[in-house]
């Protein structure tokens, strides 16, 4: 039994769901950009028209609310809101986030919004992108616009979304937009995340001070349980390099306001961090009144000397081509052998347990929440009209049960959003992956509740995992 003032929700992205790419002046974001660049998004798929939302939000208001969940994390595209990243506001395109609000207001939904999922307008991009310190100035500027017309009806807040994705898919690997691949580009852009984050934590803590609502500022990481194949210093080493870039890099900054000693050594031959200055971590270390956890799986890996079987070796974890791991690219992914969803990621939930109760020793006293956690299947509508999908109720449960185990263990954890509430553009797997718990028709926009999501919905009205 969890706590009756657990919060149970679902999450979504802007840009994997909302569609209308092209209207009431939106401008172009590097998604855009990347899904029209051939070869760089799976089946050549864009965002368009992803879950049609934009359109149809008052219909997924209306299932959230039917499915009993209280809760509602969605992202805020900043190329509605600046078409241009900087400059001129597009009352449109805060228009619709104003009534996004106040309709999951109206039907008791609260609503958790991210400032930013990926979206970075083209013209920011043009400029420099993240790796350009610029750019965390002009995040600032858009978290204080967005929160001067919501920041009285909306109490929580997350600045980023996974900046490790951003940094190091976007920058290194290029697997993300914009695609780049360029190790020293990738870690100013960890640097210039962070100062983003820390510059519109503070305006928006400026702003609030001036009206009653209450706000609660936070961050959502992509942390993971990462763990040596064997206990060998070669392996160890390896895991050590991981953690490092994958965790310490973001939560030592924010918490303890340095970079990690050993990160700053293993990347020492790629930059030598000259673009930190005076004052940046202070900014950084803002203080935070929650943490987002997102988490699909933790990474088995191994020193570069260590002979693994190819059957061994995974390919989701390491990449093909250029590496997200700038310093450490020879580190080995691997797999365990359990079973995998859709994706090929492997499941695991014991890593969600102790990346809970690990981040809570580590970095005490600071409410967590599990702000996403699924499963993608190839889900289908059967000949009775519903969509059963048992390996991904499975896959909840068992992950819901590891998140209560942490709480027993001691974590102090406060909540629980399912990725995703509709199927949407997983990125660069374009529309070939169903991670929602309301499947998606694409050709209608039809929408399914799976068996999951009824499931789920029990689970968020009980507090139980029946
Ligand atoms: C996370 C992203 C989210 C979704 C899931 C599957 O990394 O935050 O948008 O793509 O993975």
């Amino acid at each position: 039994m969890f706590p009756t003032d657990f919060v149970w929700g679902a999450s979504t992205a802007a840009f994997q769901i909302e569609g209308a790419t092209d209207v009431d002046g939106r401008g172009r974001s590097i998604w855009d950009t990347f899904c029209a660049t051939p070869g760089k998004v799976l089946g050549g798929d864009t965002g368009e028209p992803a879950a049609d939302h934009y359109r149809l939000f008052r219909e997924d208001i209306a299932l959230i609310k039917e499915l009993g969940l209280g809760n509602y994390r969605f992202s805020i595209a900043w190329p509605r809101v600046q078409p241009d990243g900087r400059g001129p506001v597009n009352q449109a395109g805060l228009d619709f986030y104003e009534r996004l609000v106040d309709n999951l207001l109206d039907q008791g939904v609260r609503p958790w919004p991210t400032l930013y999922h990926w979206d970075l307008p083209q013209a920011l991009e043009n400029a420099g992108g993240w790796p350009h310190r610029d750019t965390a100035l002009r995040f600032a500027d858009y978290a204080a616009v967005v929160h001067e017309r919501l920041g009285d009806r909306v109490a929580d807040w997350s600045t980023l979304n996974e900046p490790w994705v951003v940094a190091f898919l976007g920058y290194a690997s290029g697997e993300h937009a914009p695609g780049r691949t360029e190790p020293a580009a990738s870690l100013a852009a960890v640097h210039h995340l962070l100062l983003g984050h820390g510059l519109a934590t503070q305006v928006i803590r400026e702003q609030a001070a001036g009206n009653d609502a209450p706000t609660r500022m936070g961050i959502v990481l992509n942390t993971q349980t990462v763990r040596p194949l064997r206990d060998t210093v070669a392996d160890r080493d390896a895991a050590r390099r991981i953690d490092a870039l994958r965790n310490r890099i973001f939560l030592d900054p924010l918490h303890h306001g340095r970079y990690p000693a050993d990160l700053l050594r293993d990347v020492a031959h790629i930059t030598d961090f000259g673009f930190v200055r005076p004052g940046d971590l202070e900014t950084i270390q803002a203080p935070l009144d929650v943490m987002g956890v997102n988490f699909y799986n933790p990474s088995l890996v191994a020193g570069p000397a260590t002979d693994v079987p190819r059957d061994k070796r995974d390919a989701t974890g390491g990449g093909d081509g250029a590496s997200p791991w700038p310093g450490s690219e020879d580190v080995q992914f691997l797999l365990s052998g359990l079973p995998r969803t859709g994706q090929g990621w492997e499941v695991d939930a014991t890593g969600l347990r102790d990346l809970l109760v690990r981040l809570a020793a580590d970095y005490p006293r600071l409410p967590l929440y599990v702000t996403e956690n699924g499963a993608a299947y190839e889900d289908t509508v059967a000949e009775d009209g519903r969509v059963h999908d048992p390996e991904r109720r499975q896959y909840l449960e068992q992950h819901i049960r590891a998140a209560h185990a942490a709480l027993e263990a001691g974590a102090p954890l406060k909540g629980y959003f399912v990725w995703s509430l509709l199927d949407n553009l997983e990125w660069a797997f374009g529309y070939s992956q169903r991670f929602g718990i309301v499947y998606v028709d694409r050709a209608t926009q039809r929408r399914v509740v799976k068996d999951s999501g009824y499931w789920y919905g029990g689970v968020a009205r009980t507090g139980t995992v029946g």
